[in-house]
């Protein structure tokens, strides 16, 4: 039996920072993993893989679409699916071995097994049983169906499935139009399936700017995504090599189908706790199935910390480094701190689309005096130079202060561009703050420099 100052469960973005921090700070420690790799969902069958597909993708949406037009001519390049996912796979291996260098690096022995918490400062992997001061849960989440509908990852699948299809699907009915939804969809859209979308809401992606939300689906549609919005899905019958998915629109609750080779859901994630023992223990959790912590990240039990998906806070996996190394720091007797008004948000599709802070819908909500600082991308030189026009900046200011409250960016690197943002509000700057910033030329970030300008006297490219 070994003794260990923390020992983390789960090796994803949450666990594996929240692993390595521990050991910056002189603590001895272990870190649990199940999975044959480390890195969790995101770097095995969630972030890393989708974005080397989308990647992959986008450069065929390239050579089919732009090629041409500057002057690059012969034949598009055609798809070796089985090419493409080798080379996911090598993405994933690549990166899930960068994590088990660190670990080795920072002599964090990983115990290799799925762990349970027998009784506070125990975690249990296998046959052993080890012994920690501290004990940080970093499970994580996984898919979450609808009532009745069978997954199998073959015809019915969740992201992971939807990673390793055999070949590619001529017609996808993706039901959820989140992120996962619109990445996958974008993803195999761009390889030539016939993707329909099926929403519950009236919008596509709930809870972001509603402009922003307009403007993208227009531009997802002109790629040829369809999308069926306010449409409950109720059921999927998956037969031979195909799937009926039964849907009732809101309007008028009329019933209708449609047919297709692969059903995507994409409808949310929930934490993963299964088999950890928290109920024995008698950890508190949330009526959604997160665990319950304090500001520290602490659960009702002393010594037994929870960060990631399995708590409370969007599923994002910069949220759980964030609070990866926070908790490490309280661990260490340190001032572990997250900032949950600056956390932001990215959609890889192309054009990406990327937020932080307060959306318009939100301010007005809150009866709060605001501005609009926006900003066209077609009137940002790089942007037109490369066929990356569409899209905008729009930056939320307070009317008396001018503190910025939040941004919003659909177009070229905007995933990039929101992280000078995310700074400026970190340290409470004002829009006229980023506007006197001299931004290098040509570059998309002078459009966020604009959007700033537009917050007072006007931009000046538009
Ligand atoms: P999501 O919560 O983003 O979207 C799910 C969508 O499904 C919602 O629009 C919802 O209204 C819809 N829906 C639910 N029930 C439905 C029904 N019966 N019929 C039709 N539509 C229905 O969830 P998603 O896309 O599955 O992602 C899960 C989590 O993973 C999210 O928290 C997301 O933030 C995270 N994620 C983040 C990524 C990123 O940051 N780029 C990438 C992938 C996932």
């Amino acid at each position: 039996m070994a003794q260990y100052d923390v020992i983390v469960i789960g090796s994803g973005p949450g666990g594996y920072v929240a692993a390595i921090r521990c050991a910056q700070l002189g603590l001895k420690t272990a870190c649990v993993e199940g999975r044959e790799t480390l890195g969790g969902t995101c770097l095995n069958v969630g972030c890393i893989p989708s974005k080397a597909l989308l990647h992959a993708s986008h450069q065929l949406h390239e050579a089919e679409h732009n090629f041409a037009k500057m002057g690059l001519k012969g034949k598009a390049p055609s798809v070796d699916w089985k090419q493409m996912l080798a080379y996911k796979d090598d993405v994933i291996g690549q990166n899930t071995k960068g994590i088990e260098f660190l670990f080795k690096k920072n002599k964090i022995d990983w115990l290799k097994g799925w762990g349970s918490i027998p009784a506070a400062g125990k975690v249990k992997v296998g046959d052993e049983v080890h012994e920690a001061k501290n004990i940080i849960v970093a499970s994580g989440s996984e898919a979450s169906s609808l009532p009745g509908i069978e997954i199998d990852e073959k015809i019915v699948v969740t992201s992971t499935g939807a990673l390793e299809l055999p070949k590619i699907p001529k017609k996808m009915i993706v039901i959820g139009a989140g992120v996962i939804g619109l990445e996958l969809g974008s993803v195999y859209s761009r390889l030539g399936t016939e993707v329909h979308v099926i929403e519950f809401l009236d919008t596509i992606t709930p809870g972001m700017d509603g402009e922003v939300q307009k403007t993208f689906q227009k531009l997802l549609q002109k790629q040829g995504l369809k999308f069926t919005l306010g449409a409950a899905v109720q059921s999927v019958d998956a037969g031979k090599g195909k799937a009926k998915v039964t849907y009732k629109l809101r309007k008028d609750d009329s019933e209708h189908d449609m047919d297709a080779d692969v059903v995507l859901v994409a409808t949310g994630r929930r934490p993963f706790t299964d088999g950890l023992g928290l109920d024995a223990l008698g950890i508190e959790m949330s009526q959604r199935g997160q665990i319950k912590t304090d500001a520290h990240w602490q659960t009702n039990v002393k010594g037994i910390y929870a960060i990631g998906d399995c708590i409370d806070g969007p599923m994002l996996a910069h949220k759980a480094e964030d609070e990866g190394m926070a908790c490490a720091e309280v661990i260490a007797g340190k001032a572990g701190h997250v900032n949950y008004g600056v956390i932001p948000g990215v959609i890889y599709t192309h054009p990406e689309v990327a937020n932080v802070g307060q959306t318009e819908e939100q301010l007005k909500e809150a009866g709060r005096n605001y501005k609009v600082g926006k900003f066209s991308f077609m009137g940002n030189g790089r942007a037109k130079a490369n066929f990356a026009a569409d899209g905008f900046v729009k930056i939320l200011a307070d009317k008396d202060t001018d503190r910025i409250l939040g941004a919003h960016i659909i177009g070229p690197m905007a995933g990039d561009l929101i992280h000078e943002i995310c700074v400026a509000m970190e340290f409470g700057a004002s829009a006229e703050d980023l506007a006197l910033t001299c931004h290098a030329h040509p570059t998309y970030s002078e459009a966020v420099r604009e959007a700033a300008l537009a917050c007072g006297d006007g931009a000046i490219h538009m």
